[in-house]
C-alpha cells in the first residue's frame, strides 16, 4: 500500500515539473467570450478572445497561447457595440432615441395628419442593422365625402380629386324649403375620415293667424315652408305688438307672433313731458292718442325740497297709468310754475 501511494505521489511530481506552470483562468472582458475556457491551462495551450454577438473587436489582441510563466500577458481588448445607421430624422414627424448602438430601440411618431407607415420602432440588430425599414409619414387623406339627402355640395374646389388632405373643410347647403340640422361644414379629420354630416330635413309652418284687429300677408301657396315670410299691420289706431316681418324657422313655427295693441287715449289734457329724451307737450305730440308701448316721462314736484323729478307711464294695450304724483294745473292758474319748470333734484 505504502509504495503504491508513494508511486502516485512522485508520478505527481514528476508531472509538475515536465510542464512548468499553468495559466489560471484568463481575464474577463465586457461583451467578449474565450475559447475554451477552462479554470486552468497548460503553457501551450491557446485561447482565442472574441466579441458577442452584435460587438466589434477594439485594439489588443485576441490570440493567446498560455506561457511557462503561468501568466497570461496583459490584454487591452475592447468590446464595443455596433451602430446602426443615423436614423434621427422622420420627415413630418419625430425619432425617440438614446444612441443608434446594438440593442438599442428607438421610435417613431408623425405630426397631426400624418400617419405612420410601416412601423413604430426599430431595434438595432447583432448585424449593426435597424431591424424593419424606417417607416415614412405619409399625409392622411380622405375620401370623397358623402353628400346628405337634400343638400349639396358648396364651396369645394378639389371636387375632381379622388381625396381631401387632413383639415380640407367640405360646406354643404340645403335645397329650398329644407333646413339644415347639424353643422354645415365637415372637416377631413387626423383618422381620415370625415366629421360627422349635417341633415337637411324638410320643413313645413303652419299658415299664421289674423291678429284682432290687424291683417297677416304670407305667400299665397299650398303650403309654407322653411324661410317663408309673413308681414303684419294692425287697424286703425292699433299697433303692432312684435316685428312687422316673420320667418318659418326650422322648427316649423314663426320666429314671433305679433299681435295688434289698443292705443291710449289720454286724459290730461296739458302736460309737458319727457318724450325720447326730449321735452315734448303732450296734447301736441299724442293728439291722436299713445300707440301701445310708448313711454313717457312725467314731472311731478317735490314740495319740500322745491325741485322736480319725473316718473314713467308706458301706454299697455290702450291703458296708461298717469303718476300720481303729476298734478295737472288748470288753465286758468297761469301764475303757477309748472313742475317741468321746476329745477330737477
Ligand atoms: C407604405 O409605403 C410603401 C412604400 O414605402 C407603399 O408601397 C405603400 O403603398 C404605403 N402604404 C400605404 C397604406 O400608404
Ligand atoms: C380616381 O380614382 C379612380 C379609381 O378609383 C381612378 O380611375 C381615377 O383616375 C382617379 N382620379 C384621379 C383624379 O386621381
Ligand atoms: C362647425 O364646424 C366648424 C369646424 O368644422 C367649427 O369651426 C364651427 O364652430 C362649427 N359650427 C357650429 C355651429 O358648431
Ligand atoms: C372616424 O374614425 C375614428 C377612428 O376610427 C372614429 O373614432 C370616429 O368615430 C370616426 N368618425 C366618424 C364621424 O365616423
Ligand atoms: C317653436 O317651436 C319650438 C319647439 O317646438 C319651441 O321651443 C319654440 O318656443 C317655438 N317658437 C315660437 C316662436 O313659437
Amino acid at each position: 500500500m505504502i509504495s503504491l501511494g508513494l508511486f502516485l505521489f512522485s508520478s505527481f511530481l514528476c508531472h509538475v515539473a515536465t510542464a512548468g506552470r499553468t495559466c489560471p483562468k484568463p481575464e474577463e472582458i465586457p461583451f467578449a467570450t474565450v475559447v475554451p475556457l477552462k479554470t486552468f491551462y497548460d503553457p501551450g495551450e491557446q485561447i482565442v478572445y472574441s466579441c458577442r454577438p452584435g460587438y466589434m473587436a477594439r485594439n489588443g489582441i485576441r490570440r493567446f497561447t498560455c506561457p511557462l510563466t503561468g501568466l497570461w500577458p496583459a490584454n487591452s481588448l475592447r468590446c464595443t457595440p455596433k451602430i446602426c445607421p443615423f436614423a434621427g430624422i422622420l420627415e413630418n414627424g419625430a425619432v425617440r432615441y438614446t444612441t443608434f448602438e446594438y440593442p438599442n430601440t428607438i421610435h417613431f411618431a408623425c405630426n397631426t395628419g400624418f400617419y405612420l407607415n410601416g412601423s413604430s420602432s426599430a431595434q438595432c440588430t447583432e448585424e449593426g442593422k435597424w431591424s424593419v425599414d424606417i417607416p415614412v409619414c405619409t399625409p392622411v387623406t380622405c375620401p370623397p365625402p358623402s353628400v346628405p339627402k337634400f343638400a349639396t355640395l358648396n364651396d369645394f374646389k378639389s371636387l375632381t380629386k379622388n381625396h381631401s388632405l387632413y383639415g380640407k373643410k367640405a360646406v354643404f347647403e340645403c335645397l329650398p324649403h329644407y333646413a339644415m340640422f347639424g353643422n354645415d361644414t365637415i372637416t377631413c379629420t387626423e383618422h381620415g375620415n370625415w366629421t360627422k354630416l349635417p341633415e337637411c330635413k324638410e320643413v313645413k309652418c303652419p299658415f299664421p293667424s289674423r291678429p284682432d284687429n290687424g291683417f297677416v300677408n304670407y305667400p299665397a301657396k299650398q303650403t309654407l315652408y322653411y324661410k317663408d315670410k309673413a308681414t303684419y299691420g294692425c287697424h286703425d289706431t292699433y299697433g303692432l305688438d312684435g316685428p312687422e316681418e316673420v320667418e318659418c324657422n326650422k322648427f316649423g313655427n314663426w320666429s314671433a307672433q305679433p299681435s295688434c295693441k289698443a292705443s291710449c287715449k289720454l286724459s290730461v289734457k296739458k302736460a309737458t313731458v319727457l318724450y325720447q329724451g326730449e321735452r315734448v307737450k303732450l296734447q301736441e305730440k299724442f293728439k291722436d292718442g299713445m300707440r301701445h308701448g310708448e313711454k313717457v316721462s312725467f314731472y311731478c314736484k317735490n314740495k319740500e325740497k322745491k325741485c322736480s323729478y319725473t316718473e314713467d307711464a308706458q301706454c299697455v294695450d290702450g291703458t296708461i297709468e298717469i303718476p300720481k304724483c303729476f298734478k295737472e294745473h288748470s288753465s286758468l292758474a297761469f301764475w303757477k310754475t309748472d313742475a317741468s319748470d321746476v329745477k330737477p333734484c
